[in-house]
């Protein structure tokens, strides 16, 4: 490749690039951990982990090491065969999960798409019901495709692009009344974030997913739980739908599994799995042997360097931090989060977070806003007490800058 200044590159990549985006302005060239450099060789801590995504950091040694080996051997064969990779990676998911059935893909939005087909199938095929519609809380986030965008229930996202796919009504985020005013003959799932990442951070209540548990029991509906941000060990459990007491019965993985290389996941039992008859839904990339190979190594180096543990302790301490920190600083209106999910709602506006992000990136900490005036803190799960104290750091002289 051509060596180019880092001020062409920047401008050719803004007139490029579709205006739906507008990155920051650095080049990144490579990372190490919880570090990433910029062409100019700038460091930045990295409390984002490309959006929840980087499970195991930058350039882990197993993730460099098993991805070189895959990438000599497959990379990508279509679901007419079987790979190695693909079958173990279904075993794990399965072992590890309420699940029996994985149907793979290559993003959340398109798992969601998944989990939104498989549950109007399941309606008519095997409930041999008329029920269609989908209940989702409003402040969600499940992707841009059209049936991952209709459900989520920001308006925001919706704009210009209506008509929304029928089929969906949006009730309020831990208030169980809201959901049963919404519930009606055709109601065939709820579908919910266990916390929502992009509405803000924002934890669902143990009353409220129980309860939501309790009424598609009651009613005949499948729960369907959106784990493409919480899931893969970031809250500190495997599913953050441990934590609440109960099973879904589809569940949806996306970031955090691959670590890096693109794959999503759609979880079922074997009875909701039984609607996807042979040939009824599919994708051509889905579960291919390297981004299998990445989501094995993901799972395995969780386990060896008992990372799903370290993203309990290190966010409770995260937590602890942020908390204190907000004691002290005015700005800070609230701070939520499960694990290694971590939100600071700041006292302002949407702009006022931006801003504070981008003297973030200026000062070398990566961290993004999320439900306008939230920052969000995902690192990788290989964070240490030692990359908080950094980052509060960080944090707090951003916060005792003139805003
Ligand atoms: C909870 C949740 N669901 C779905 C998605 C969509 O995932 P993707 O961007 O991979 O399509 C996101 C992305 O932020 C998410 O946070």
């Amino acid at each position: 490749m051509e060596k180019r200044e880092t001020a062409s590159l920047l401008a050719a990549g803004r007139s490029s690039m579709s205006p739906s985006y507008s990155p920051q302005s650095v080049v990144l060239d490579h990372g190490k951990g919880m570090r990433v450099w910029d062409r100019e060789g700038k460091e930045y801590l990295d409390f984002l982990g490309g959006i929840a995504v980087l499970s195991l950091g930058h350039a882990h040694p197993a993730m460099v090491s098993a991805l070189t080996d895959q990438i000599s051997k497959l990379t990508h064969i279509s679901n007419i065969y079987f790979s190695e990779p693909q079958i173990l990676l279904q075993e794990e998911l399965v072992r590890r999960t309420f699940a029996d059935r994985v149907f793979f893909c290559n993003s959340g939005a398109e798992a969601n798409e998944a989990a939104i087909k498989l549950a109007r199938r399941h309606a008519r095929i095997v409930q041999r019901s008329p029920k269609f519609e989908i209940i989702t809380l409003e402040g969600s986030f499940h992707g841009r495709t059209y049936g991952a965008v209709s459900a989520t229930a920001q308006p925001k996202y919706h704009e210009g692009f209506e008509p929304m796919v029928p089929g969906f009504s949006y009730a309020k985020f831990n208030d169980l009344a809201s959901v049963e005013a919404r519930w009606t003959a055709h109601t065939a799932a709820v579908m919910v974030e266990p916390v929502q990442g992009e509405g803000g951070v924002r934890v669902a209540s143990r009353p409220f997913m129980q309860g939501l548990r309790r009424l598609c029991d009651e009613r005949g509906a499948l729960l369907i739980v959106d784990e493409v941000q919480s899931g893969i060990g970031r809250t500190g459990r495997f599913l953050a739908t441990e934590f609440y007491g109960i099973e879904p019965d589809i569940v949806t993985l996306a970031k955090g599994l691959g670590g890096g290389v693109p794959i999503g996941a759609t979880l079922a039992t074997e009875s909701v799995a039984a609607a996807f008859t042979k040939g009824s839904h599919g994708t051509t990339f889905g579960g291919n042997p390297l981004a299998a190979r990445a989501a094995l190594t993901v799972l395995e180096t969780l386990d060896r360097e008992a990372l799903t543990e370290n993203a309990a302790r290190v966010g409770a301490y995260l937590l602890g931090r942020l908390r204190a920190l907000a004691r002290q600083q005015p700005r800070i209106r609230e701070v939520r989060g499960l694990g290694l999910m971590v939100g600071v709602e700041v006292n302002g506006t949407a702009d006022d977070a931006t801003a504070l992000m981008v003297k973030g990136v200026q000062n070398g900490l990566l961290f993004n806003t999320a439900g306008g005036n939230t920052l969000r803190f995902v690192p990788p799960l290989i964070a240490t007490e030692a990359d908080v104290d950094l980052a509060v750091a960080v944090l707090s002289a951003l916060f005792a800058m003139p805003a």
